[in-house]
């Protein structure tokens, strides 16, 4: 099964890259599954019922957030109508957060995938409860190869070594684990020695001529003046959009094969060829 991770979708900018290059990629790559980050598909803060709807309409079979899940209220309603919109899994069980950290979608194939939204501890806020333990929760609760397909881990964090701790824990028990939240894409695609795709962040959906996917001018203020005059604004030049394609066995649901996709904007680009996969199995 082909499966596709986008992440963070910053702002218009971010929105109209998924709306212009998500439909091709799909029937380019043959992505059976597709999900994207979109913590910040709302003015860079956020997701709101409209730009949810945005992503659906372009092709996102699922929605993942992270620390900025809630920045705009409406999604605390929002997501308990919409299933296919995840929050951190790994809320304290005394939060009652709204809707789900975790689903399990069908394809139009009738192949089962199971999601996962976790969130780092370290350098985040808000901190949850530890992210390792959700995961081998879920993991154990739906084995791959035999209660689903495949398995996607989005790890929301900022701390590399979370990240990449999180990928090795998960080895061998979930397709994909792949990281978000530091709107940089990283070069670091791998399959692990058991079986499970990684890298450590799938960069952003974002106008890469800024500061992770804002106006450059008040991130820079900021850091040569330390005094903030206004609010991050996203950069509205054509967005690179970021993701992971990665290829899973058809009979254990582990990756055959994972490569990074950069597409539009300022980034150098680079979309899988997939007709070598094809002579390949
Ligand atoms: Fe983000
Ligand atoms: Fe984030």
């Amino acid at each position: 099964m082909r499966i596709a991770f986008f992440g963070d979708v910053v702002g218009r900018s971010g929105r109209e890259g998924i709306s212009r290059h998500l439909p091709g990629l799909r029937r380019r790559l043959g992505l059976e599954f597709v999900i994207v980050n979109a913590e910040n598909a709302a003015g860079g803060y956020g997701i709101t019922e409209a730009t949810a709807r945005e992503l659906f309409d372009a092709g996102a079979d699922c929605l993942t957030l992270g620390n900025h899940s809630w920045d705009q209220r409406e999604a605390l309603t929002y997501i308990e109508r919409e299933p296919r919109l995840l929050r951190s899994l790994n809320y304290p069980r005394l939060a009652r957060p709204p809707g789900r950290g975790v689903g399990l979608y069908e394809t139009e194939r009738g192949r089962r995938v199971l999601v996962m939204s976790l969130l780092g501890q370290r350098s985040m806020e808000p901190i949850l409860d530890d992210p390792f333990s959700a995961a081998d929760r879920e993991l154990d609760a739906c084995p791959l190869g035999q209660a689903c397909d495949a398995i996607v881990v989005d790890m929301h964090a900022d701390v590399t070594s979370e990240k990449m701790a999180m990928g090795h824990f998960c080895d061998g028990r979930a397709s994909l684990v792949v990281g978000s939240h530091s709107h940089v894409p990283t070069a670091d695609a791998q399959v692990l020695p058991a079986g499970t795709a990684y890298q450590t962040d799938a960069g952003a959906c974002a106008d890469y001529d800024s500061v992770i996917g804002n106006e450059k001018e008040e991130p820079l203020r900021r850091f040569t003046t330390r005094i903030p005059s206004a609010r991050h604004k996203p950069a509205e030049g054509p967005a690179t959009v970021c993701g992971v394609f990665v290829e899973t066995d058809d009979s254990t649901g582990l990756a055959l094969r994972v490569e990074p996709i950069r597409i539009g904007g300022r980034l150098i680009q680079t979309i899988p060829e997939v007709e070598a996969v094809l002579e390949r199995t």
